[in-house]
Parts: C-alpha cells; sequence; structure tokens
C-alpha cells in the first residue's frame, strides 16, 4: 500500500510539473485555504479554514501553484484583501505555491448569498433537513436574495476566474467547489468558451423530488450552469445517478447516458463523474509528530476515561450531534459500570453561528451535556467535555485518543472526519460509522455502522465498541488505516487533476 501512495505522488508531481506547467490552476470556493483574524490585542494572525473543502484541497499546492480565489468572511480577511488591493497575494505558508485572492462583497449582498440561500436554503436542501410540510418558505425575501445575493456573488467569482485566466499561457483549468458556485460556470463560460472547466459539489446530490422543493427558476439555473462545465464531479455514483435524473427531467435539450455517466447538450459533452474525496495521509502524519501537537495531546490525556468516546465536527445540525449525546446518556443509564469510567470528549467547531438554526442547535447541544453531567457526576468524575472552538491541532490530537470514535451524521457527501480519526488515532480505536455518510461505502465494512436516527443502534454501537476485544479492535483499525492511506488525497487529486488535464490537451489540439 505505501509503495501505491508513493506511486501515486509521484504520478502526481509528474502531472503537475509535466503537464500543467504553462496551465494556470485557478481553484474557486467560498471559504478559503486559511482565515485571517484578529486577536484580543488587535494582531492580525491567520488560521487553517474549516471543512472539507479545505481539509481536501489544501495539499495541492504541494505539488503545483495555485490561484485560490475565496470569499472575503471575516474581519481579519477583509482587512488582508484591502492591503493587497484586491489583486492576489502569495500566501504565509511554507510551500511557495500558493496564491491567495480575497473577494470583498457588500456585506447586505454577502449575508443574502451566505445566510439566505447556501445556508440554510441550499445547505439544507442537499443533506435533506428541511421538514418539507412547514419548511422551507421560499418567499419575497428568498427570491431578493437570489437575485442580489447568490447571482452577482457568483458573477464576481466568474470575473475574478477571467481576470486571473489572462495570466496563464495555455487556457487555464477551473475548479470550482461546491454549493456556493453554482452559477459561476455559466458566467465564465461565456466569456471563455475553450476553457476547461471542473465543478465538484463536495456534499450530497439528492433525489430530484427534493430538488423540486426549489422554485424552477432556481433549479433550473442551477442544472443549466453546472451543464457549463465540462466535468461535474461528485462524491458518489448515487449522487451521480441523482444529477443525471435532475438534468433529463428539467433540462429541455439534455440527453443523458446512464451508462456513460454523461449528458449531451447540443454540442457539448458534459462528463458527470464520482471521485470520493480524500485525506493528506502524509501531511496528517507529519502533523501527529510534531511538538505542537504532541503538546495537544499531553493536556488532552488527563482528561481521557479508561475508554474515551470522542467526536469531531463542525457544530452543525446535520452532524446528529444531539442524537449522539443521548445514545451515549442511554449507554451510562443502562450500563451503570461504564459511569467513572468512560470519557466523551466532543470537538465542535463554532460555523455559521450567526444563524438561528445553528444558535439553537449549538443550545441544545450544550444543555443536553449539561443535564447529562448533571445527572451523572460524581466528586471524582463527570461523563463529558467540550471543546467549542476552531482548533484543527487539538482535534487532531484528540482523536489519536479514541477507543470509540463516533461519526453518525445525518447524512453527508463523504466526511473527511471518518477518515482523519483511523489515520491518526493510536489506540486500535473503533469507528462508528453512520451508514447515510459517503466515507461509508469505502470503510463501512471495517466500522461498526449506524443508521442516523436510530438512538438504540447508536447505543448498542457504542457498548460494542466499549466491549470488542483487542484483537479484533486491531483488526479493524489497521484495516482502515490501510484502506485510507491507499485512497488518499493524492488519488483523489491524480483522478481530477488528470481528466481535467487530458480534456484541455484534447481540446489544444483540436485547436492547432
Ligand atoms: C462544508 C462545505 C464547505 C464549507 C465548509 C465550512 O465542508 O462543503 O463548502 O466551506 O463546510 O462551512 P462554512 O459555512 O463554515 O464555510
Amino acid at each position: 500500500m505505501e509503495t501505491e501512495q508513493t506511486d501515486n505522488e509521484r504520478q502526481l508531481k509528474e502531472l503537475c510539473r509535466r503537464r500543467l506547467s504553462a496551465r494556470r490552476l485557478i481553484l474557486a470556493s467560498n471559504r478559503g485555504p486559511i482565515e485571517y483574524y484578529f486577536t484580543e490585542n488587535g494582531e492580525l494572525r491567520f488560521r487553517r479554514g474549516s471543512g472539507g473543502v479545505v481539509t481536501a484541497l489544501s495539499s495541492l499546492s504541494r505539488y503545483v501553484e495555485i490561484d485560490w480565489i475565496a470569499s472575503a468572511m471575516g474581519r481579519g480577511d477583509r482587512e488582508i484583501a484591502q492591503r493587497a488591493e484586491g489583486k492576489h497575494f502569495k500566501a504565509p505558508l511554507d510551500d511557495d505555491n500558493l496564491y491567495l485572492r480575497f473577494l470583498v462583497f457588500p456585506r447586505s449582498t454577502y449575508h443574502k448569498y451566505y445566510s439566505i440561500i447556501c445556508n440554510p436554503l441550499l445547505w439544507f436542501l442537499q443533506h435533506y433537513m428541511w421538514n418539507s410540510p412547514t419548511t422551507p418558505n421560499i418567499d419575497i425575501v428568498t427570491h431578493d436574495a437570489w437575485d442580489n445575493g447568490y447571482v452577482p456573488v457568483n458573477q464576481a467569482f466568474a470575473k475574478a476566474i477571467v481576470e486571473e485566466s489572462m495570466s496563464s499561457e495555455l487556457p487555464p483549468i477551473v475548479i470550482l467547489n461546491d454549493y456556493h458556485l453554482y452559477l459561476a460556470a455559466a458566467y465564465v463560460r461565456r466569456q471563455l468558451p475553450d476553457v476547461v472547466i471542473q465543478h465538484f459539489t463536495h456534499i450530497p446530490w439528492p433525489s430530484l423530488s427534493y430538488w423540486q422543493l426549489l422554485p424552477s427558476s432556481m433549479r433550473q439555473a442551477i442544472f443549466e450552469s453546472l451543464c457549463a462545465a465540462d466535468i461535474v464531479g461528485l462524491q458518489t455514483v448515487r449522487d451521480v445517478y441523482n444529477f443525471l435524473r435532475c438534468c433529463e427531467s428539467s433540462l429541455d435539450k439534455a440527453k443523458v447516458d446512464y451508462e456513460q455517466h454523461t449528458v449531451n447538450i447540443e454540442d457539448r459533452l458534459i462528463q458527470v463523474k464520482a471521485y470520493p474525496i480524500s485525506i493528506d495521509v502524509v501531511g496528517l502524519k507529519k502533523l501527529t509528530s510534531s511538538t505542537r501537537l504532541k503538546e495537544y495531546e499531553a493536556k488532552l490525556r488527563p482528561l481521557c476515561g479508561e475508554q474515551t468516546i470522542v467526536r469531531v465536527d463542525r457544530a452543525e445540525p446535520s452532524k446528529n450531534i444531539t442524537r449522539g449525546l443521548r445514545a451515549f446518556d442511554k449507554l451510562l443509564e443502562r450500563y451503570p459500570e461504564f459511569r467513572g469510567k468512560v470519557k466523551f470528549i466532543a470537538f465542535l467547531v463554532p460555523t455559521r453561528s450567526h444563524l438561528r438554526p445553528y444558535q439553537r442547535y449549538m443550545q441544545r447541544v450544550t444543555e443536553l451535556i449539561e443535564t447529562i453531567n448533571s445527572k451523572y457526576a460524581t466528586e471524582e468524575w463527570y461523563p463529558i467535555d467540550l471543546f467549542y472552538e476552531n482548533n484543527y491541532v487539538q482535534a487532531i490530537a484528540g482523536m489519536r485518543l479514541y477507543d470509540a470514535f463516533l461519526v453518525n451524521a445525518v447524512i453527508d457527501g463523504m466526511n473527511l472526519v471518518a477518515k482523519e480519526g483511523p489515520t491518526v488515532n493510536d489506540r486500535d480505536g473503533v469507528l462508528i460509522l453512520s451508514e447515510t455518510v459517503g466515507a461509508c461505502d469505502q470503510l463501512g465494512q471495517h466500522a461498526l455502522t449506524v443508521a442516523p436516527a436510530d438512538l438504540e443502534g447508536t447505543t448498542q454501537a457504542l457498548y460494542t465498541a466499549l466491549t470488542m476485544p483487542l484483537d479484533e479492535r486491531k483488526k479493524r483499525a489497521s484495516a482502515l488505516k490501510k484502506s485510507i492511506e491507499a485512497e488518499d488525497i493524492t488519488d483523489w487529486l491524480l483522478h481530477l487533476l488528470g481528466d481535467a488535464v487530458n480534456l484541455a490537451e484534447e481540446r489544444s489540439a483540436k485547436a492547432t
């Protein structure tokens, strides 16, 4: 496996060096790889951005120079963007390959785009999180947010992409990311007819009937724009079929081939492909041997019990945090022998915390933790610790220490935490994995799988994990590590970039 991974890396380096050197690689995502923030005494610092897009794509600059265009999300990003006078600048990282450009939007435009359309509307829709008899209510405010938020932000991204592409010797390759940028492909295509555009959606692609909760004007614009890309990348084959079905039913001129996974619209052929995303195993291993990580590990160790359950998530309703806590409550209630011995440590990263559903959810999470803690606490022991902060290194340190790792999301495109945990864990810990996350296709056979709403099943899975014989734990943990190493981020990048480069070269050859 080790050899195969090295081989991937070598191939990726080769691909970037030989076939990408004359083309710019332009990446666009709403959240950038790093975020700037002000400390309490007014110093401007930066830290890694949160979430799957950043986790997956950050390693890319190790292989090739990239221009990464992102929104300025907070005061720190805005300040840096202003200092750079809206142009791209070299990111202050170890490698020299990352150029960052932050786009600054008027606050009300950004609010409409991010806080009304992207989250909650699209995010909730794609995670099946609406309670359809009562929500969503797509009123005039939503329509206004679409017209005066989502549309102009996508146009601005497209404009910046077109500007960045001017410095490319050969037509660049553009990789658009996620639900924030569904309309960008169409705007870029209008100005750069020959450029290769790939759009990768990191979250699930639901079935047509769920998309139909959206007005057809919005739905249609999304599907049409994605079909202005050359390659539509999704996490799983399930997502691919759902996407093809959406195109077939909603786009008049689309001819869908379910065997080849393509959509034909007039003279254009769009490839729709599953690229199950992964993590940077090499980078992560390097991090686990760093002094900083070891310091966090030493700080966390005293909080552990004889056995420790860990979860790591953005503080996000789709992650199913409350059901996980309730299952732990049931475990302590039913099996009193665990009291005083088993600890639960939750590392939750604040996200979208100005949105009411997120605030309410986090309130429920903290109340539940307080209730469970007061129900079982003794003089010497209490069951749950919560860390609520964006501290990636600390969360990775936490993953080193688990005996059971709980990933019970309601639904997730992939869930990269499920791959990070087994990679860094040091205790042959057991992975408890929701059947409805993308990662389950690959890792399910070595994990204890649960249906996300099944409280009883989750309680039983916790019990099974904590009482599992050591040799079975070892067997599962090592199988997980091997499987993740064999298909790490270099594998994903090779497929994704390889397809884009092949297409770009074909197109250039035809043009000459
Ligand atoms: C998920 C999404 C990303 C998003 C991240 C963090 O991983 O797929 O596109 O950036 O969550 O969400 P936030 O709204 O905090 O940027």
